[in-house]
């Protein structure tokens, strides 16, 4: 069967004028359909980096990726771009809500990208994370928190088969964490998503199925959370 997700002697580097700026450092990567995945790691071990170039939001510097069996770099802009619009969910560590949308036009617009419009979708997608009755609020008009809730339902709403979320509840109180941990893993479960979640708390590794651990550019794939750093 295909992979979910597949990446080959991946490398990065970033130009930064001087001192090193290797932040991937050949990863090999398999994850199968369905697999929820927590990724875990220290600030600067290049967890986002890794994301953005499962997303073919940027490109490697050497090695390769593949989605659903499919060579990102072969799909070009073009294909990149309907790839994410109609195959993944992304949930960015700053969320990226655009601010001159409210909660319900920016949760719709990514239906609306997918071929799909359908505003009523978009509206439960939004109670669905426990916010409704902000649909008319403009991003600047919401907590981190629930910034960070938004960011979720848009990922959720299109029920993509693939959701990749960095630190996908960082900004919430431990309780709405967990309420949100639940329902994003639920619903990856019961629509046989595949996720993968990044996070700098233990709590996440309670529900996925494997938890991988970043240092310095590379990858290591964990028994347990036990005996890990917070
Ligand atoms: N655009 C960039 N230009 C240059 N260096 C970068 C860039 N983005 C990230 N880096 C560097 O690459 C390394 C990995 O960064 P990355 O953002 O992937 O880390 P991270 O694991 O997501 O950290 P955090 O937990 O703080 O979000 C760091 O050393 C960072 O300084
Ligand atoms: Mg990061």
């Amino acid at each position: 069967m295909t992979s979910s997700i597949r990446t080959y002697d991946l490398w990065k580097e970033y130009e930064t004028g001087g001192h090193d700026g290797t932040a991937l450092r050949g990863i090999e990567l398999e994850i199968a359909k369905g697999q929820i995945i927590a990724l875990l790691g220290k600030s600067g071990s290049g967890k986002t980096t890794l994301l953005n170039l499962l997303a073919g939001l940027d490109e490697p510097t050497r090695g390769r990726v593949e989605i659903d069996g499919m060579d990102l770099k072969g799909l070009g802009e073009k294909g990149r771009t309907e790839l994410r619009r109609h195959k993944l969910g992304f949930v960015f560590q700053f969320f990226n809500l655009l601010p001159t949308l409210t909660s319900l036009e920016n949760v719709a617009l990514a239906l609306e990208l997918a071929g799909r419009p359908d505003e009523k979708l978009a509206g439960e997608s939004i109670a669905l994370v426990g916010l409704a009755g902000k649909e008319d609020r403009y991003p600047h008009e919401l907590s981190g928190g629930e910034q960070q809730r938004i960011a979720i339902a848009r990922a959720l709403v299109k029920n993509p088969p693939i959701i990749l979320a960095d630190e996908p509840t960082g900004n919430l109180d431990s309780h709405t964490g967990t309420q949100i941990l639940e329902l994003l893993t639920g619903r990856c479960r019961e629509l046989g998503t595949t996720l993968v979640m990044v996070s700098h708390s233990l709590k996440t590794c309670e529900y996925a199925d494997r938890v991988l651990r970043m240092s310095d550019g590379r990858i290591f794939e964990e028994e347990s959370c036990e005996g890990l750093a917070p």
